[in-house]
């Protein structure tokens, strides 16, 4: 019990037992009783509802009880009228202290309700606030056709203001970039004109420099029968600063893969005119010996030099081609006999084959499966692959034996294999050897069979390696047989 009411009460007790007394005790003719209903409102000014039900019944009581000792005998009607005045001023001061109570009780009940309502008001717009500071958003309210403006803590700032600057559309200017002046003053003018929806990104440029992307968004809105536009300003820098640098980064990424591309390129024409441009060198040397000669033999000169000019325009052809694929340019295609090109690839290799003491077994499939596609490309893999297992066998004494075949693979495929009789491709290679790049060999750049299986697949066919039978590596393709839908050319 709090003191004051401790008081209250004492007080209360204190004065109910003098009214009593004086009431039981002495002959006064006044309604001392009445003295009662200051207990009942000291009692109600600091209890609840049933203390001051019990100070009621209590006064009523002492009142009753008074009356029954003062009067034994005789009772005057003056007498029985006071008591009766004493009871209805009770009975009226507790009914209206009652009231009282009551009307109290329900206006602490809504200055309650109004607290909470407030304090709920209070989380919410911190919650905004945070929400804004988050997300980098201000809210920006146009009242027209004045121009007056309410700008959130997050606008002040996006636009780097402080509290005591009054928002204006003056105010909004004197920020924005000097060459997005025009966007945001015909935005505003926009707004003016009553337009629905103003959607408009630009520039502000700060005191200290620094550049701040911002988006505007706002609507229309009648209120009270003006027109004002509620906005919300976003701060895009970052995301556009991002988008800028992915952006360096994409054409950074093309330019790179471009670089890379040229790289490939320009191995895959090292890799491929070295065998022709070996072969002119010593068709060249053998036209100077038959020259040197102290009878010139000028009919073998003419066949080496024919040798040359035959070499020299197969590598220039090779060339086009190897452009041609790097630029994804379908290459001349046409319809040829599969047998005819493996014929024409070993005679190209022929001397190579016979420097290095290799022995050739040529098994063809009769009739000889036509193929649609680019003849000099096709003859390419076969002298990669016919290469790769001259020089696997270039340096070991036991026989050096090459198998090449042709034959059907299914009914729609042709099968092409090249067999040696090397030392076969060791397991941790077997998974790279198409890799561009992947080299054993000191001298080696890796691009012979990358080379080989771009063109297999732009054929519509597959390459792969398998062990042979004699024990060395067999490098097997698989080209789809052409059924007459190919230009049919003359083999040149
Ligand atoms: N017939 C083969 N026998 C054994 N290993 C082979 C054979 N053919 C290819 N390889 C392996 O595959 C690797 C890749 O061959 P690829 O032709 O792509 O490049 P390379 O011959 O090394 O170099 P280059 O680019 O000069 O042709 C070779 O280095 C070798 O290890
Ligand atoms: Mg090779």
């Amino acid at each position: 019990m709090r003191p004051e009411v401790r008081i209250a009460w004492a007080l209360a007790g204190a004065l109910a037992l003098t009214v009593f007394l004086i009431d039981a005790l002495t002959p006064l003719d006044i309604a001392i009783a009445v003295f009662y209903v200051v207990v009942v409102l000291l009692v109600a000014s600091s209890g609840g509802r049933t203390a001051t039900v019990c100070a009621a019944w209590g006064c009523v009581l002492l009142t009753l009880a008074g009356f029954a000792l003062s009067h034994d005998d005789s009772v005057s009607t003056g007498a029985i009228a006071r008591c009766a005045v004493s009871l209805l001023a009770i009975a009226t001061t507790s009914y209206l202290a009652l009231r009282n109570q009551t009307a109290t009780a329900d206006l602490r009940e809504q200055v309650e309700e109004r607290k909470q309502a407030e304090r709920a008001l209070e989380r919410t717009e911190a919650f905004l606030l945070d929400a804004q500071r988050l997300s980098r958003t201000a809210s920006i309210a146009t009242r027209l056709p004045e121009g007056t403006m309410w700008w959130s803590d997050e606008a002040y700032r996006i636009f780097d203001y402080t509290r005591d600057v009054t928002p204006s559309i003056d105010a909004i200017l004197a920020r924005t970039h000097p060459d997005d002046l025009a966007l945001v003053r015909n935005a505003y003018e926009n707004e003016k004109g009553g337009a629905p929806v103003i959607d408009v990104e630009h520039r502000l440029r700060m005191p200290d420099g620094a550049i701040k992307h911002v988006h505007y968004v706002a609507h229309v809105v009648q209120r009270s029968g003006e027109l004002e536009y509620a906005g919300a300003l976003m701060d895009i820098t970052e995301t556009t600063l991002a988008q800028e640098a992915l952006a360096r980064s994409t054409a950074e990424l093309a330019h790179v893969t471009r670089i890379s591309m040229l790289g490939e390129l320009a191995a895959s024409i090292a890799h491929e005119t070295t065998q022709p441009i070996a072969a002119i060198v010593t068709c060249g040397d053998a036209a100077l010996r038959w020259l040197n000669r102290p009878q010139p033999d000028l009919a073998e000169a003419k066949q080496s030099i024919t040798q040359m000019i035959r070499d020299a325009k197969r590598a220039s052809d090779v060339i086009q081609r190897i452009r041609a694929m790097a630029k994804k340019h379908e290459g001349p295609a046409a319809r040829f006999a599969l047998n005819g090109t493996v014929e024409e690839a070993l005679e190209l290799v022929r001397g190579e084959l016979d420097r290095h003491s290799v022995a050739v077994r040529v098994q063809l499939a009769e009739p000889s499966p036509a193929v649609c596609g680019d003849r000099v490309q096709l003859q390419q893999v076969l002298i990669n692959v016919i290469m790769n297992g001259t020089q696997a066998m270039a340096g070991q004494n036991a026989p050096r034996r090459l198998h090449i075949a042709t034959r059907m693979f299914d009914d729609n495929h042709a099968h092409v294999i090249v067999e040696d009789s090397g030392p076969g491709i060791g397991e941790e290679s077997a998974g790279r050897i198409f890799n561009a790049f992947f080299t054993t060999k000191a001298d080696g750049m890796g691009m012979g069979l990358s080379i080989c299986r771009s063109i297999v697949e732009a054929h519509g066919g597959r390459i792969w390696a398998e062990g042979a039978a004699q024990g060395g590596a067999s490098l097997q393709f698989i080209l789809p047989v052409d059924r007459e839908t190919c230009d049919e050319q003359p083999a040149g």
